[in-house]
């Protein structure tokens, strides 16, 4: 499974992408708002720090104007992703920019029948959102296991990238059901290592070999 992380906090990118293990990058409105930076600038210097998509959110809400934006993010950079919300214009900028060779991630899904459009209309990615359906009481991950069922039944290229992570276990049941991508916040990124028991285990390693008195190099 990818992991793409959910952030457009450079300094977060930076320190994560020396583990070698982010595959990409996941950017939305809010996110960009709460960096309190220039858009373009992020998405440019993201791009420089990851090679794998990145995705960047256009703002218009009607087709033509969505595919415009769209080229225009793409010009930032080769690993720019397209990402329109799941209307029927969202669908149309999609499927335009995806005949015209550039990534497209369809984001605010929240059904099976949503993910199966997106698929259709040519999406690179499909983005629901776990965490938002747990809110209000419905079951994310059951929509992450149907989604899987539908495009494993017609070999639908558009990857499963689970979004809108809060918890680790989101991540590990995401990988269990088959999801091709899991993105998620810098901290739930961080949090996946931690386990009382290695803690332990390495504290008691360090304890006995300082006691051996011996040296490796
Ligand atoms: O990738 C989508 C994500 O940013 C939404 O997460 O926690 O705002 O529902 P959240």
């Amino acid at each position: 499974m990818k992991f793409f992380i959910d952030t457009a906090d450079i300094a977060e990118i930076q320190d994560l992408a020396t583990t070698g293990m982010v595959d990409g990058v996941t950017t939305n409105p809010s996110l960009v708002a709460k960096s309190g930076r220039d858009f373009k600038q992020v998405v440019a210097e993201i791009c420089e720090i990851v090679p794998g998509p990145v995705s960047a959110e256009v703002t218009a809400t009607d087709a033509d104007a969505m595919i415009a934006e769209g080229l225009k993010l793409c010009e930032i950079a080769p690993n720019v992703t397209v990402k329109v919300p799941l209307t029927w214009d969202g669908l149309k900028a999609c499927r335009a920019l995806s005949d015209d060779g550039r990534m497209v991630n369809v984001t605010l899904c929240f059904s099976a029948n949503q993910a199966l459009l997106a698929a259709k209309a040519g999406a690179s990615f499909i983005s629901p959102f776990i965490g938002r359906l747990d809110d209000i009481n419905l079951d994310g991950l059951e929509l992450i296991t149907e989604i899987r069922e539908i495009y494993d039944n017609y070999d639908f290229d558009t990857e499963i990238l689970a979004a809108s992570i809060r918890t680790v276990n989101h991540v590990s049941e995401c990988a269990k059901i088959g999801a091709d991508v899991a993105t998620a916040p810098p901290s739930i990124i961080r949090k996946l290592i931690e386990h009382p028991l290695t803690d332990k285990g390495l504290e008691a390693f360090l304890a006995d070999w300082e006691k051996t008195g011996q040296k490796i190099l």
